[in-house]
């Protein structure tokens, strides 16, 4: 048998991100910058790094910014050349690296997370692929956390999701796996506390087959009245093999403010011109307050 390696992730973003208005008004959550990257190059950079050379963008015409930000910017490029500003001009051009094709689909309604995964199907076609959800931002952990599940995809032809526990009151907060051994036998969307198989939540990294397409073209509406990706899944557990793969590294929820903020601070730190001012400001600012 021939294994296929994980060549294409899907990203939905064609949410309305409403915990973020009124910025979210006209700037996509997914451009809400970390520092100055935004979360969407981010996640581009963690597919790049686990070896993928297709990007389907699963977006909304609402949002045409995140389209915009990927395509060439000649009138700025001709700017900064002027200006000689090469780290600028590095920047901008390497929004997207040579080799790597961006696809770009339409999510017109909102009927959920498994709904946008389906309107990949046609670009994805029968391969196996990656969704990875951007609002969750993984740092540190060597190449990545998606490196680490295709990786795993390639030496054991095993799907994966991301996992990690939480708190039991905030199981209804996610997609909620059982285990057996380091398998997955069960998994139920963002159960109440005390109904919940475990504690062991689904963070936003996915590798899936492709028979995932005519699961979710069968599953009924379910939490929010919306077409859920994990009943898409819990429905072909039986037939796939699914780990769950507890990351190295911490997930910041950067789908809220407070997730966000924190994010924006451990990237601070990163910078050798911020990290120090950062900190004696911060300092500082908590002695006054
Ligand atoms: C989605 C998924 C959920 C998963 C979560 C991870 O929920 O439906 O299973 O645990 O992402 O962030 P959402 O955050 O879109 O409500």
């Amino acid at each position: 048998m021939i294994i296929l390696s994980i060549d294409i992730v899907v990203l939905p973003v064609a949410g309305l991100g409403s915990r973020f208005l009124p910025a979210t008004k006209v700037i996509p959550k997914e451009m809400l910058p970390i520092v100055d990257i935004p979360l969407i190059q981010l996640a581009v950079n963690e597919a790049i790094n686990a070896g993928v050379r297709e990007i389907v963008l699963v977006t909304n015409p609402e949002k045409p910014a995140i389209e915009a930000y990927f395509r060439p910017q000649p009138v700025l490029e001709q700017v900064l050349i002027k200006k000689g500003n090469q780290a600028a001009l590095k920047s901008i051009r390497d929004t997207l690296p040579e080799g790597v094709t961006m696809h770009i689909t339409y999510q017109y309604e909102s009927l959920g997370l498994g709904h946008a995964v389906l309107c990949a199907e046609k670009i994805v076609g029968d391969r196996p692929f990656a969704v990875m959800l951007p609002d969750d931002l993984i740092d540190g952990g060597g190449t990545g956390c998606l490196a680490d599940m295709v990786q795993l995809y390639n030496y054991t032809s095993a799907c994966s999701l991301a996992v990690e526990e939480v708190p039991r009151e905030q199981t209804n907060k996610y997609g909620i796996v059982q285990l057996k051994g380091y398998n997955i036998i069960a998994m139920v969307e963002k159960p109440d506390p005390e109904e919940a198989p475990s504690t062991l939540a689904v963070v936003g990294r996915y590798v899936l087959p492709s028979a995932i397409f005519s699961a979710l073209k069968k599953v009924q509406p379910g939490v929010g009245g919306e077409i859920q990706l994990t009943d898409g899944i819990a429905a072909i557990l039986d037939h796939f093999e699914f780990r769950a793969h507890r990351f190295e590294g911490t997930r910041y929820d950067c789908g809220s403010k407070l997730g966000h903020l924190k994010a924006n601070m451990v990237y601070a730190f990163k910078d050798p011109a911020l990290a120090i001012p950062l900190r004696q400001w911060i300092v500082e600012y908590l002695l006054k307050t």
